[in-house]
């Protein structure tokens, strides 16, 4: 994006970043809400993607068959319901199923070539908030707010047991703590778009802190680069 496309931009982008459990989901919604900005929610399209494949019975290894689902795949994101090709999937894409899948679906070079432009545009018009793991790295490079949330890995079993108890899925922390070990091993030592933190961003660490103070400290980020809000 050149100098000129940035300045005439409407509203800013901000971009969330970070390991699993980190809290960027609640953080991310309640910052979107509270600048008037869209949320966009990129584990959820990679999470729909999982979903896509596995309904199609197609293995994530055999990559002509994986492009030829993507080519029949779209998603929209809409006020936090997800859509795949028109149907609501924003349910069942949240399963320790689906979660697992997607770590390996979001390593596809097939995957991300597709998904990544899109949501550069999505993102283009400004007046949204990114979250994910490569969104201020690759996605969004020259966002003029990005931050790295990070928890101890303490925190993140808690959080993660709670989330998965409140969906009525019994969890023991043991493997929900090996489970989340898994899957920073896996998002920070892929070749593709690995999880590291943002040149420029601003990192945050969760642990001991509410929602509501992590909020109150990306706000206070985000009025200190000169972004007005939209409401
Ligand atoms: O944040 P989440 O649990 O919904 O993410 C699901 C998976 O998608 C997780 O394994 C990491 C992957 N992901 C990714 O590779 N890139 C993103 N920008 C967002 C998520």
């Amino acid at each position: 994006m050149t100098g000129l496309e940035r300045a005439k931009r409407r509203a800013p982008v901000v971009t969330i970043d970070g390991p699993a459990g980190a809290g960027k989901s609640t953080a991310a919604r309640e910052l979107a809400r509270r600048l008037g900005y869209r949320l966009i929610d990129t584990g959820a399209i990679y999470r729909a993607v999982a979903w896509r494949l596995r309904e199609a019975g197609v293995n994530p290894e055999e990559e002509q068959a994986v492009r030829r689902v993507l080519d029949e795949t779209t998603i929209d994101l809409r006020d936090g319901v997800v859509l795949l090709n028109g149907r609501d999937v924003t349910g069942e894409i949240r399963s320790p199923e689906i979660g697992a899948l997607t770590s390996r679906v979001s390593t596809l070079a097939a995957v991300r070539e597709k998904f990544t432009p899109i949501q550069r545009r999505l993102a283009a018009g400004g007046g949204v908030v990114l979250e994910g793991r490569d969104t201020g790295s690759i996605v969004c490079p020259d966002a003029e707010v990005k931050f790295y949330l990070d928890a101890s890995v303490e925190v993140r079993v808690i959080r993660r047991q709670r989330e998965l108890e409140g969906q009525g899925i019994p969890a023991d922390p043991d493997s929900v703590r090996s489970e989340i070990l898994r899957r920073d091993r896996q998002d920070m030592a892929r070749a593709l778009a690995p999880l590291v933190i943002p040149a420029g961003a601003t990192v945050i660490d969760s642990t001991g802190r509410s929602v509501e103070e992590v909020v109150r400290l990306m706000l206070e980020e985000v009025a200190r680069h000169g972004c007005s809000t939209r409401s």
